[in-house]
């Protein structure tokens, strides 16, 4: 399938901690009127440019969306995170699965193309845990990664089946200073940042010896879009790529502020979201992504930690 320039860009999910940096990131350069972003909640992305609110489990709604905006490009973002999905399973499901069927059965009624993120969290804890390999068993003790997974082989089906370009990667955990992640197991990696930059100490809910594989969100957009620029012939992957930015401890990253915010001081009180945080790997290979598209991360934990606490103390 062909990249066809007439036709619109939609995000899903657009109001969430990926979903206001992706769509600002494609509206400077595809047009602030070519890109329509959708979410059940509004938030400043709503401001910016087209917006409609849809629950992307209406079905009719959205295709009606779709429909009447000449939409060809989809970032299907509208999910629920890990930590949320542990307290509230059902909802994880519909959402994860139903929402995301409902947008492949729209791309391929409309021969769309669709970007959909999946997550270091399709691993569970038989894998090798450090440089965890692209194409391993996944075995994920949560219900968010296991909606991960299907959804990664659901994408994989319609590519197959109906010819459908999905691409998608396994983000790790995002760390943004633009908004707050909401109810995923990582969330601590940015809270920490938002109270020291507020001169306030942290208490962190995983303990100090967790070490997970995390990126900048600079690098997580200008990853997005290159996968979705890159030739559909030099993907042998397309639902699934792993991708490495860094990986520190807990313990490293209150380090890490302290460097630049001497008097910062963190304490652990690890919750139920350390078990999700022991079942992931710790760093992962992300060779595929570099070899088929050229894959390069910039930011390390001494230039991230820099650049957002800059940005928060601004
Ligand atoms: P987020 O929770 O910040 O944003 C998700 C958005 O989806 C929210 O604005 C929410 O209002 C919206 N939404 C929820 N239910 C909806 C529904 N029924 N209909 C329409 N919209 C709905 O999440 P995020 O961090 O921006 O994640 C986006 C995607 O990236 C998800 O698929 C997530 O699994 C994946 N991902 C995120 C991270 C991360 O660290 N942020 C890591 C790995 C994968
Ligand atoms: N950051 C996400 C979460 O913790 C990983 O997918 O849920």
């Amino acid at each position: 399938m062909s990249i066809d320039n007439t036709k619109k860009i939609l995000v899903t999910g657009a109001a969430g901690q990926i979903g206001i940096e992706l769509t600002a990131a494609l509206r400077e350069k595809y047009g602030t009127e070519n890109v329509m972003a959708i979410d059940i909640r509004e938030t400043e992305v709503a401001k910016n440019g087209p917006f409609k609110i849809c629950n992307i489990l209406d079905f009719n709604k959205y295709k009606k969306i779709v429909n009447d905006n000449n939409i060809g490009t989809v970032y299907h973002l509208a999910a629920i995170l890990s930590a949320t999905g542990e307290k509230n399973p059902k909802l994880c499901f519909d959402i994860n699965m139903n929402g995301l069927q409902n947008v492949l059965e729209v791309a391929r009624e409309y021969e769309q193309r669709i970007f959909c993120p999946s997550s270091i969290a399709v691993f569970g804890p038989d894998i090798p845990k450090e440089n965890t390999p692209q194409d391993v068993a996944l075995n994920p003790t949560t219900v968010y990664g296991l909606t991960k997974v299907a959804g990664e082989l659901l994408c994989d089906y319609y590519f197959n089946k109906y010819n459908i370009d999905i691409r998608g990667i396994r983000y790790p955990g995002l760390i943004s200073w633009k908004n707050r992640p909401n109810g995923g197991t990582t969330d601590y990696a940015v809270e920490i940042y938002f109270k020291a930059a507020k001169n306030e100490n942290y208490q962190c809910f995983v303990n100090e010896q967790t070490k997970l594989p995390m990126m900048y969100m600079p690098d997580a957009i200008r990853a997005t879009l290159e996968l979705m620029e890159a030739p559909l012939e030099s993907l042998k992957h397309h639902s699934n790529y792993n991708l490495s930015g860094m990986s520190f401890t807990a313990l490293e990253l209150v380090e890490a502020i302290q460097k630049i915010m001497p008097d910062f001081e963190c304490n652990f009180k690890p919750d139920y979201r350390q078990e999700i945080a022991n079942s992931w790997p710790i760093s992962v290979n992300d060779d595929a992504a570099k070899e088929e598209w050229g894959w390069k991360p910039s930011f390390n934990l001494t230039s991230m930690t820099k650049d957002m606490l800059k940005n928060l103390r601004n």
